[in-house]
């Protein structure tokens, strides 16, 4: 697969492959095409005629991030400059869009209808997730609710999507592609509570992004509602501070109530719930293979115990 995304970036032109390789340079966790290959895989599948999907999944990832960083106006990702910080945002775009349209490309390349529309909904609600993130304000109502939906949409719909297809490809009945479909989802949850996690208590060298960069954008996620919700029952200051204009000389004030209060225990909480969710969907697979089994167990600690 890695030698496939190397020859996807080679083959562009000199613009692009120049993106492109600084972008897949041996960074990155591929835990969409993973899980795609296991719900793939069965010891008589010749899982190299599943490759070039696996591919198109780590695209669609990759091009949304450079979408995303654009959006968060990230400075780093993966422990360096994020690629409109280095070559701009027209350049972070667009080449988010090539990748877009190689990965589908490729996909069409299989002549599979129902698996085309399992990845076009996927995209389609990414987008939908992304967006009502953006909308969201401090002050929208039932904002925890919201917040499940939207990360459910960003998120978990992609993990659930790489199962769902994985099984479709590996030739697994309906049912069996809904019990991956829920361990995808359940999964994705959980690594998107983890992300959000990890944004206040992570270790910016681990993570390979700035600590407290979703507060610095006003990117609202679940540990900040948790303490917002809990500031409002007590004092009632805390959402007035994060739409203040001038607010960044509160911003340390702000990580402090953040990390005083019961929202990253609680993110953590809802992570494990979500796991627990997720191991269930395995245990309901019922001709499962064994080695699967155990590759689905330690990608699911790993998920929720992460650090990166
Ligand atoms: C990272 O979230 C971003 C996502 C999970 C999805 C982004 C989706 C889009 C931009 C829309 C779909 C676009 C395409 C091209 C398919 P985050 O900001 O919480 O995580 P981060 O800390 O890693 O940036
Ligand atoms: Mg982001």
């Amino acid at each position: 697969m890695e030698e496939r995304l190397q020859q996807v970036v080679e083959q562009a032109g000199p613009e692009i492959s120049s993106v492109g390789s600084y972008i897949f340079n041996g960074s990155g966790k591929r835990v969409r095409p993973t899980l795609f290959l296991l719900a793939a895989y069965d010891s008589n599948a010749r899982l190299v005629h599943y490759v070039d999907a696996a591919v198109a999944l780590e695209l669609i990832h990759t091009a949304s991030l450079l979408h995303d960083d654009v959006i968060d106006q990230a400075p780093t990702r993966r422990n360096k400059d994020t690629v409109h910080a280095r070559w701009g945002n027209k350049v972070s775009i667009l080449t988010g869009d090539y990748l877009l349209s190689e990965a589908f490309k490729i996909l069409v390349g299989y002549q599979e209808w129902p698996l085309m529309d399992v990845i076009v909904n996927m995209v389609k609600s990414m987008t939908e997730g992304e967006i009502e993130q953006t909308f969201a304000t401090a002050d929208s109502s039932e904002l925890e609710e919201r917040y499940f939906n939207w990360i459910g949409k960003k998120s978990a719909s992609f993990f659930a999507g790489c199962c769902r297809v994985g099984k479709m490809l590996g030739g697994g009945d309906s049912k069996e592609q809904n019990h991956w479909e829920e361990f995808g989802y359940n999964l994705g949850m959980t690594f998107q509570l983890i992300d959000d996690l990890l944004d206040y208590t992570g270790k910016g060298e681990k993570t390979g992004k700035p600590i407290y960069g979703d507060l610095h954008n006003r990117v609202i996620t679940l540990p900040l509602i948790r303490s917002m919700k809990h500031a409002s029952e007590n004092k009632g200051t805390f959402p007035k501070q994060l739409h203040h204009e001038g607010s960044s000389s509160h911003f340390s004030e702000m990580v402090q109530a953040v990390l005083e209060s019961d929202g990253p225990e609680y993110t953590y909480k809802k992570a494990q719930e979500y796991i627990n969710l997720a191991e269930k969907a395995v245990d309901q697979m019922v001709t499962l293979n064994p080695k699967v089994k155990a590759a689905l167990k330690d990608l699911s600690a790993e998920v929720l115990n992460r650090k990166q």
